[in-house]
Formats: structure tokens, C-alpha cells, sequence
């Protein structure tokens, strides 16, 4: 299998190499790509030094079996298509395709029947939008969700290594603002992405639509307020949820969202810090007032479940529904 992954250096990227280490999926050739900055940058896989190569629409005419990108909406958008036209299955962490009619927007977990016989694009949802399915698909399957309203606890890894970098700096003395739009060091921001005409920002709009698209609802109302928080690594939601049906007690709702998969639910409080490497979603904190509506925290590593571990969920489902392994 060739495999070739654009993005490499970046937060996700690098994540995407150590989950396939750890997945033991050995490519018979893998090719990293970036920008022009990181040419000839040197990355370990499996002991190997590889070297980076920069992006170009030449090096995606040779023939691939799968390409992961993660490399912002831009550059998806002007080279997936390249890649998928000579023949590679295209896993997108992008916001570039995920709301495109055709293109699947794959949650492993919920939906990977859509992987089958398909080549193409696939997107991958928006982290904050991951971490909140998983928790509520089973809820969906068994009492039907009527509506939900979320609010995020968003790290600043949410916005790439940058992002980090600035956190970093604002506790070492700098107030410079290049990626958030206030300081974010002792500080927490209500917005995330541009305002759209509605009000809402853009990061909260992708979680009423991706929502609906991946449960495949589009009756499900959805009430998101995204904040970015200074937390380096892991994405916190308070999630309220109301149901078309009402349950009979907390413990059956608790068994209920813990029959998801890679879904844990738990007694003690879990923080972004604990969850850092994970690949289980935890929810924690069940409880209401009522049997039709119900109130949990969630918390998951928003750069492997959000991000590198779905895509490579995907593309390990991808190969087993297609018969490549
Ligand atoms: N961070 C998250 O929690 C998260 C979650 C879900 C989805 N995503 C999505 O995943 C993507 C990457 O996010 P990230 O957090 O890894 O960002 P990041 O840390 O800023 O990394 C960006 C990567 O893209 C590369 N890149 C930038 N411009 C390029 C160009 N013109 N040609 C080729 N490569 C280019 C960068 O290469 P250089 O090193 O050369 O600059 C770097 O490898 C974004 O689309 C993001 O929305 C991120």
C-alpha cells in the first residue's frame, strides 16, 4: 500500500504517524508532505528517517492508494481532487468537503458502512463535532434526540501548532494576538472562526450541520456556543441533550452512551489532562431533572479522537471493507 500524508509536520500530521505506529499499519511506501518551509525536514517512522517533501500538484500524478490530508481547507481544496483523480482514496481533515452532498463524512464508529465500494474523498469531521457523536449516537439510536445544546471547552492545539505556540509565549510575557483574537493565557474566548450572518460562529455552525449530516438527522436542532480555552491538548462540551422518547432511569441512559464504541463513561471527573493520548471519548458527570432530558460532561484528546485516530480509523475500515487487508 502507498500512502502519502500532506500536512505531516503539523500538530495533526505528526499525530497521524504515531497512530500508525501504534495501529501497526506498515505502508510499503509512505511519502510525507508540507510546505516549502519544511522541505527536506527529516521525520521518523518506525525508526525510518523520512524526509519531507514539499507539496506539489506534479507529485500527486503518481499513482497512490491513499493520501490523509491535513493541511488546512485551502489546500485540500486545490489538491485532494488532484489525488483522488489519479486514483487515491483521500482521507480530508479538512472543513473543505465535509458538507458536499456526495462526499461521506465518516465517524467510524457510527457510520462506516458509507466506505464500502467507495473511492473518492473522505472528509473527517470537525474535532468538537467527533467527540460529541460518539457520546450521543447510541442516545440517538435508542431515544431519538430532539435537540442539544453544547458548549466547548476548546485547546489552544485546536488551532495547529500555532496555536500552541502562542500559549506558550503569552506565559513566557508575550501578549502578542496572531492566531486568537484576545489573550488567551488566563482567559477563555467565545469565539472560534469568523461570525456568519446568523450569529453564529463558523466552528459552531460545522457542529449543527456535520451533526446532522453523520447521525443523518437533519431534524436534530443544535444550540452551540465554541470557546477557546488555554488548555494545551483535549476539548471539554457541557452537553444538554432532550429526547423524542423519555428513558426509564439515569443508569439505562448511562448504559446506553456507554455502548458506544471507544465511548467511556465514568463516576470520577476527567480532565483534558487526563485524557492526553487517548483514544476513548470519556464522558462523566450524568445527570437531570426530568426522564426526556439529560446534562453530561465530555472530554476527549481533540488531536487523535478529533482528528489523527479518525482518520486512521478510517482508513483502517477503508482497507478492510475494500479488501486491501
Ligand atoms: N488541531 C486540531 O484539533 C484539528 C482537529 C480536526 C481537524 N483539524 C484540521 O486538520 C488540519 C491541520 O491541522 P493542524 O492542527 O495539524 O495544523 P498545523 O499544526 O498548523 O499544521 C498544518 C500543516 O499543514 C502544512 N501546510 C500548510 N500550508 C501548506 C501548503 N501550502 N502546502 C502543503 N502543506 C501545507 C504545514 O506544513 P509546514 O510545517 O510546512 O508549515 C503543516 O504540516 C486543518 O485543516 C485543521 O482544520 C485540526
Amino acid at each position: 500500500m502507498k500512502l502519502g500524508i500532506v500536512g505531516a509536520t503539523g500538530e495533526v500530521g505528526r499525530k497521524m504517524l504515531k497512530v500508525l505506529e501504534e495501529y501497526k499499519i506498515e505502508p510499503d511506501e509512505l511519502h510525507l508532505f508540507a510546505s516549502e518551509r519544511s522541505e527536506g525536514k527529516e521525520m521518523l517512522f518506525n525508526g525510518q528517517k523520512l524526509k519531507v517533501k514539499k507539496l506539489t500538484k506534479e507529485a500527486l500524478k503518481e499513482k497512490y492508494d491513499y493520501f490523509l490530508f491535513s493541511a488546512g481547507a485551502s489546500v485540500s481544496r486545490e489538491f485532494a481532487p488532484i489525488a483522488a483523480k489519479n486514483g487515491a482514496t483521500v482521507i480530508d481533515n479538512s472543513s473543505a468537503f465535509r458538507m458536499v452532498s456526495n462526499i461521506p463524512l465518516v465517524v467510524p464508529e457510527i457510520n462506516s458502512h458509507l466506505l464500502r465500494n467507495y473511492r473518492g474523498i473522505i472528509a473527517n469531521p470537525n474535532c468538537s463535532t467527533i467527540q460529541m457523536v460518539l457520546s450521543l449516537y447510541k442516545l440517538h439510536e435508542r431515544y431519538g434526540i430532539k435537540e442539544i445544546i453544547v458548549s466547548t471547552y476548546q485547546s489552544a492545539s485546536g488551532a495547529g501548532y500555532k496555536g500552541i505556540s502562542e500559549l506558550i509565549e503569552q506565559t513566557r510575557g508575550s501578549r502578542e494576538k496572531r492566531i486568537f483574537p484576545k489573550q488567551i493565557l488566563y482567559n477563555v474566548i467565545p469565539l472560534i472562526g469568523n461570525i456568519e450572518e446568523n450569529g453564529f460562529t463558523q466552528e459552531e455552525m460545522k457542529m449543527v450541520n456535520e451533526t446532522r449530516k453523520i447521525l443523518g438527522d437533519p431534524t436534530i436542532t443544535v444550540f452551540p456556543t465554541t470557546v477557546r480555552v488555554p488548555v494545551i491538548y483535549g476539548h471539554s462540551e457541557s452537553i444538554f441533550v432532550r429526547f423524542k422518547r423519555e428513558y426509564e432511569n439515569l443508569t439505562q441512559v448511562r448504559e446506553v452512551v456507554a455502548s458506544g464504541e471507544n465511548v467511556k463513561v465514568v463516576d470520577e471527573i476527567v480532565t483534558p489532562l487526563d485524557v492526553e493520548d487517548s483514544d476513548i471519548t470519556f464522558v462523566c458527570r450524568l445527570r437531570a431533572f426530568d426522564k426526556s432530558s439529560i446534562l453530561f460532561w465530555n472530554v476527549a484528546d481533540n488531536i487523535r479522537v478529533g482528528a489523527a485516530t479518525n482518520a486512521i480509523r478510517i482508513l483502517i475500515k477503508h482497507m478492510k471493507l475494500n479488501g486491501v487487508i
